[in-house]
C-alpha cells in the first residue's frame, strides 16, 4: 500500500512519462516546479540584471530554510559547490596535528576519503575499518579509538549498497570520547530525516543534486556553532568578520566571520539557491518522514520481487537500515544494456545493478521493473508466471 498519494508529485517530473527512472542516487531529474523557480530568477536577470539585494535576501531566507531542514541554525550553514568541497573544508578547518588519526569505513565514497587522505602532508593518518555485516554503529568504531584519534568521518547512506548507518550511536560515541563527527550526507539529505543536533554531528557536507532535487553545483555545509576553533583554509572579503566597507584589503584584520559564513567565498550559485527554495517546498509539502517511508515501502516491494526471483540484495534488508538505494546481485553484463534497451535508467554498481528511488517513483514502477526482469529470461523463472508481476490495485 502506498504510504501517501504522490501522484501530483509524479506529475511534476516529466521524466516519468519518458522512461522508468530508477537512478535518483545518481542524479535527480528536474521537477517542473523547480525549473520554474530557476526560470523566474533567469527572467529577473534577463530583464533587470537584478536586483541583487533582493537575491541576497532570498539567499538568507533559503539558508534559514535549509538550516531548519537539518535541525541547525542559519549561521551554522554555508553554501558550497558540492559534497567534496564541504568535506575538504571540514578536513582542513579542524585543528589536527601530525600523529592524529581519522577513522573511516573501508570503501566509503572516495570524495570523503581523499579529503582526509590529503592530510597525510600534515602527518595525519587515515585508518580504514572494515564493515563485515549490517550497518556501522558505535561498536564498529569503539575498539579502534586510541589517544590520537580525533575524527570519525563517514557517509550517512552508502552510495554502493544503500546502508543507512546508525549515526545516533556513533554521534554519542564521538561526544563521549571528544571526537569530531563528520558526515557525508550526499545520499541521505532529502531522503532520510536528519537532525544534526540529535545525531551529534560536528560537520556535515552534502550536494543538492540528488535528494534535494536541485541541478548540480550547489552544496551545503553544516558546522556546529560550538566549534569556534575551525579555521577556513581560504579567505575572501565575504568570509571575514569585518569585511572592509571601502573594499580595500586590511592586512591587520583577518578575523574570519563567526559561524559557517567563514567558509563562504565570493558570489553564490543563485540559480540553484532559487531552485532549492522550490525543492524545499516540494519536499516539505510531502514531509521528509513520509519521503523516507515511501522509499522504504518501494524497497519492501522490490525485495518481495527479488525473493521470488531468488536474486540477492547486496545491501541491508532490514527496513531501519535501508532507504532508497538497492543493489541487485545481477551482473552489469547483460543487465545494464537490457534495461537501457527497455528505457529503464539504473546504474552499474560495484556489486551489481543499482536501483535508486526518487519521490516520483511508485509501486507500479517497481512492478514494471520486476516484469522486465521476468521477461528477460522467463525460462529461468519457469515456476513463476507473468501474472505474478501484474500491477497491483
Ligand atoms: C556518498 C557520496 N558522497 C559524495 C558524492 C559526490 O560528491 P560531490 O557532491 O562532491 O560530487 C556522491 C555521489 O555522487 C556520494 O554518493
Amino acid at each position: 500500500m502506498d504510504a501517501i498519494d504522490l501522484q501530483h508529485v509524479r506529475d511534476d517530473f516529466p521524466v516519468t512519462r519518458r522512461m522508468l527512472y530508477l537512478d535518483a542516487a545518481h542524479q535527480t531529474p528536474l521537477a517542473t516546479s523547480i525549473r520554474r523557480g530557476i526560470e523566474a530568477f533567469l527572467e529577473e536577470s534577463n530583464e533587470n540584471a537584478g536586483p541583487k539585494p533582493v537575491w541576497l535576501g532570498r539567499v538568507e531566507a533559503v539558508r534559514a530554510r535549509a538550516a531548519a531542514f537539518l535541525g541547525a541554525a542559519p549561521q551554522e550553514l554555508a553554501f558550497t559547490k558540492n559534497t567534496s568541497e564541504g568535506l575538504n573544508i571540514a578536513a582542513n578547518a579542524l585543528p589536527l596535528a601530525a600523529g592524529d588519526n581519522v577513522l573511516m569505513i573501508e570503501g566509503d565514497h572516495p570524495n570523503n576519503a581523499y579529503a582526509w587522505l590529503n592530510l597525510a602532508r600534515k602527518g595525519v593518518e587515515v585508518r580504514f575499518i572494515r564493515l563485515h555485516d549490517g550497518v556501522a554503529d558505535a561498536t564498529l568504531f569503539a575498539p579502534h579509538i586510541d589517544a590520537r584519534t580525533r575524527v570519525i568521518s563517514m557517509s550517512h547512506v552508502t552510495f554502493h549498497a544503500g546502508h543507512v548507518h546508525d549515526l545516533a550511536s556513533i554521534g554519542a560515541l564521538c561526544r563521549e570520547r571528544g571526537l569530531y563527527f563528520v558526515v557525508d550526507a550526499m545520499q541521505s539529505v532529502g531522503v532520510v530525516p536528519i537532525d544534526v543536533k540529535a545525531l551529534g554531528i560536528s560537520l556535515l557536507a552534502a550536494g543538492c543534486h540528488k535528494g534535494l532535487l536541485v541541478p548540480q553545483g550547489l552544496g551545503l555545509l553544516y558546522a556546529d556553532a560550538r566549534l569556534t576553533d575551525l579555521q577556513p583554509a581560504y579567505l575572501a572579503w565575504a568570509s571575514l568578520a569585518r569585511p572592509p566597507a571601502d573594499l580595500i584589503a586590511n592586512p591587520a584584520d583577518l578575523a574570519p566571520a563567526p559561524g559557517a559564513a567563514r567558509f563562504e567565498l565570493g558570489n553564490f550559485n543563485l540559480p540553484d539557491i532559487h531552485a532549492l527554495d522550490k525543492a524545499l517546498d516540494l519536499i516539505e509539502g510531502i514531509g521528509i518522514t513520509n519521503v523516507h517511508a515511501h522509499m522504504q515501502m518501494l524497497g519492501d516491494r522490490l525485495i518481495e520481487h527479488l525473493d521470488r526471483f531468488g536474486i540477492g540484495l547486496v545491501g541491508p534488508r532490514t527496513r531501519a537500515h535501508r532507504a532508497h538505494i538497492y543493489v541487485l546481485d545481477l551482473p552489469a553484463e547483460p543487465w545494464l544494456a537490457y534495461f537501457a534497451q527497455h528505457n529503464v535508467r539504473v546504474s552499474p554498481e560495484r556489486d551489481g545493478i543499482r536501483i535508486s528511488f526518487g519521490i516520483f517513483n511508485t509501486r507500479e514502477d517497481v512492478d514494471r521493473l520486476a516484469g522486465l526482469i521476468y521477461s528477460h529470461s522467463p525460462d529461468r523463472w519457469a515456476d513463476l508466471s507473468p501474472a505474478d508481476f501484474r500491477l497491483t490495485a
